[in-house]
């Protein structure tokens, strides 16, 4: 098994065309290596999140490729797109993106079924999860009745959902207190102790020193001074 889980090779990105049009990245290299943990900071606006979206599959390239785990992700179809994501891939999103009619049981059984697990059979893993991150009792919670750090510990619980390879969360504790940010820290360091992979986009730098390896984007680019950080 190789040790580079993710490959991106020269991935451009351009939204719109003609004048109105948006060069969100522009060459991108980045190889992330399987059981490493990723910081991706730099200012708003310079194409972390459509970086974030293009490895992960949520969103293709105008240019390049991506290759994870083996497949190249960029020559799928999207069916065959789809259900690598739900497989390889978890996503963790700074508002959360819980389901909010759906209770915090149900929002990872959700998943679970995306990923091809019956419901029976769901019930028993996903309340595993809510025990792993610590939310033993909130099975029943809908969103609206948690904390902010508690919701993201269901989104993550949700992203663990298929034993995905990589965890790649865009900005998680972007809208969490101090406190709450020092329990998913606790958290995200027991995964990565326990072997998965993390790509973060942070803004936060006390956060970037838990990752080993720290890239800056700017302005679409790869700022190749801090690659080898
Ligand atoms: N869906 C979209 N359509 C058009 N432009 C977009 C879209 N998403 C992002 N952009 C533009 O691409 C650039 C990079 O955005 P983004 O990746 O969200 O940056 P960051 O996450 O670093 O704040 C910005 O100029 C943004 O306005
Ligand atoms: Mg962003």
């Amino acid at each position: 098994m190789s040790d580079t889980l993710i490959h991106v090779e020269n991935i451009s990105k351009v939204y719109g065309t003609g004048d109105a049009s948006t060069i969100a990245l522009a060459n991108v290299n980045l190889t992330v290596k399987r059981g490493s943990w990723l910081a991706i900071m730099g200012p708003s606006g310079h194409g972390k999140s459509t970086l974030l979206q293009i490895m992960g599959g949520l969103d293709r390239p105008t240019a390049g490729k991506i290759n994870l785990n083996g497949t190249e992700l960029t020559a799928l179809p999207p069916n065959a797109l789809a259900r690598a994501r739900a497989k390889e891939i978890g996503f963790v999103f700074q508002f959360f993106n819980l389901l909010p009619h759906l209770t915090a049981l149900e929002n990872i059984q959700m998943a679970l079924w995306f990923g091809g697990m019956a419901s029976h059979a769901g019930k028993a893993r996903a309340l595993a999860l809510l025990d792993a991150v610590g939310l033993t009792g909130k099975a029943d919670f809908f969103p609206g009745m948690l904390s902010g750090g508690q919701q993201q510990r269901v989104a993550i619980a949700r992203a663990l959902a298929n034993d995905p390879n990589v965890l790649l969360m865009d900005e998680p504790s972007g809208n969490l207190d101090s406190a709450s940010e020092a329990e998913l820290l606790q958290l995200l360091k027991r995964l990565h102790a326990q072997g998965k992979t993390i790509v973060m986009v942070t803004h936060n730098a006390a956060v970037a020193t838990h990752a080993q390896q720290v890239v800056r984007v700017k302005d679409g680019r790869i700022d190749e001074a801090d690659y080898a950080h």
